[in-house]
């Protein structure tokens, strides 16, 4: 009983909460740590319970934006059943759980909850120039364990893959098919991409360091491979044993044979930002080689801050430069997270008219020959942000969160993701009430 006038007070110190709680004769003790709404902006006012009412209203009537035709159906996008259905003889206590946690799954599912009391498009309005729709690349499963040290069993990696396959991504790079004495993480890469259940609508491509790496992809089922160069010398000696000049003759030939064969060729640039060995790349080196790549028949070029130390304006600078020479449709960034920059640069990216972004499920990954590197931006992070602004990603954040889950566990880590460890926060919270 005083739990329950505790949590009615709490309710009247914060109205929005009775917009959320949708069942039962007193607010459930779990809600003590209710989801959080976004932060006040400057210059807008706080957004008082009527006022968010009423955006939702004005939501709910204004005609919306046109979800891409692929994935805009089906189950990924649908809200979830509401809380409380199909919950049969369940304890209460039980109940208000669940129902926390569907309210949690609503609240981080940006767009059509309440969480979007901060109308989308209202918030999208304050920035210039961001694409409607963002293009996630996964690279959980390559960059993302590649740095692991304890190599993780491959039917973990295929059913890693397979979940990843049923969040909405529509790219999932698997695995790369370099030597396995220099990243023995990849080794069991053919069985991965053999044992993988093949979403349709989904694109899996492989990473192939030379024609040697390339044969053995397709043998093995891949139908869409990339390549990958460096901004750095160093680097490239470090990474793939050999100069920028003699990569390049490498992947021309790569390119080449993947042209032949109708497979789609992708081209990355590492240290695009910054190198471990040689410090500061000059953005003419970044855009020489990205557009050597794009030259021979890469369709897309990503560029890696491979070590993290990229800020907004040293991404500003960098792209500006590339993009006298490649257009922003064919270009992609690829950030590490290592001082915390990584959305920041993603978001100076997507201003300037990029609209694909790789990450990384729960935040794992970098290369094991870039000293100091750090793991991706967190594919959780990036979605929540990405939900926020009003663009269209197509994904489920709350099965990207299993699926991080999931890999986590089997990894023994605990996610780098923001949003991931809030929610496993405000759920250990309620367990331990
Ligand atoms: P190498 O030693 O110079 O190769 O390695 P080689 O051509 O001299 O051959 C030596 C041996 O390797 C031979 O075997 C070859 O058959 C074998 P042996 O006769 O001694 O038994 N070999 C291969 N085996 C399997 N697959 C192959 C292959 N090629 C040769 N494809 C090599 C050159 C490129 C193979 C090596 O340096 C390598 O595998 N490097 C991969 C490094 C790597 O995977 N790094 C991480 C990915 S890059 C990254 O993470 C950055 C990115 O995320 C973007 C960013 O963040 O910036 C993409
Ligand atoms: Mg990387």
């Amino acid at each position: 009983m005083q739990s329950a006038r505790r949590a009615q007070r709490r309710v009247q110190r914060a109205p929005h909460l009775k917009v959320l709680w949708l069942g039962g004769a007193s607010p459930p003790r779990c809600w003590r740590h209710p989801p959080q709404v976004p932060p006040h902006r400057p210059g807008r006012g706080p957004l008082p319970a009527l006022a968010r009412g009423a955006a939702a209203v004005r939501r709910a009537a204004a005609p919306r934006r046109p979800r891409p035709a692929a994935l805009s159906s089906g189950s990924l996008l649908s809200p979830p059943a509401a809380p409380g259905s199909a919950m049969g003889n369940v304890p209460s206590a039980v109940k208000h759980c669940l129902s926390y946690q569907q309210l949690l799954r609503e609240h981080l599912w940006i767009g059509d909850s309440v969480a979007g009391a901060l109308d989308p498009a209202q918030e999208s309005s304050q920035f210039s120039g961001l694409p409607e729709y963002v293009k996630i690349v996964e690279v959980g499963p390559r960059d993302g364990l590649q740095n692991e040290k304890v190599i993780v069993p491959t039917d973990i990696k295929i059913e890693f893959i397979n979940q990843l396959s049923q969040t909405g991504l529509s790219v999932i790079e698997v695995t790369s098919f370099v030597s396995s004495r220099w990243v023995p993480q990849m080794a069991d890469h053919t069985e991965v991409m053999k044992g993988i259940h093949q979403h349709p609508g989904v694109r899996y491509p492989v990473l192939t360091p030379n024609l040697q790496g390339f044969h053995r992809a397709v043998a093995a089922g891949a139908t869409e491979i990339s390549v990958f160069g460096a901004a750095s010398e160093s680097f490239s000696k470090k990474n793939i044993n050999c100069s920028i000049e003699e990569s390049m003759e490498k992947f021309e030939e790569v390119v080449k044979s993947a042209r032949h064969m109708n497979i789609p060729a992708r081209g990355y640039v590492s240290c695009a930002l910054g190198c471990p060995y040689e410090g500061g790349i000059t953005t003419q080196k970044v855009t020489e080689v990205s557009k050597r790549l794009y030259g021979m028949g890469c369709y897309e070029i990503s560029l890696g801050d491979t070590i993290g130390v990229g800020t907004p304006g040293s991404m500003r600078r960098m792209l500006e430069s590339v993009m006298k020479e490649i257009p922003p449709s064919a270009l992609a960034v690829h950030c590490h997270d290592t001082y915390g920059q990584a959305l920041a640069n993603i978001l100076t990216a997507l201003q300037m008219g990029i609209n694909v972004v790789d990450s990384a499920v729960a935040g794992l990954g970098g290369c094991p020959y870039a000293k100091g590197a750090s793991g991706n931006v967190a594919t959780e992070d990036l979605i929540y942000m990405l939900h926020g602004l009003g663009l269209h990603t197509g994904v489920n954040l709350y099965k990207v969160m299993e699926a991080g889950d999931f890999i986590c566990k089997a990894v023994n880590k605990s996610t780098n993701s923001k949003v991931a460890q809030a929610s496993f926060k405000a759920r250990l919270e309620r367990i331990c009430d």
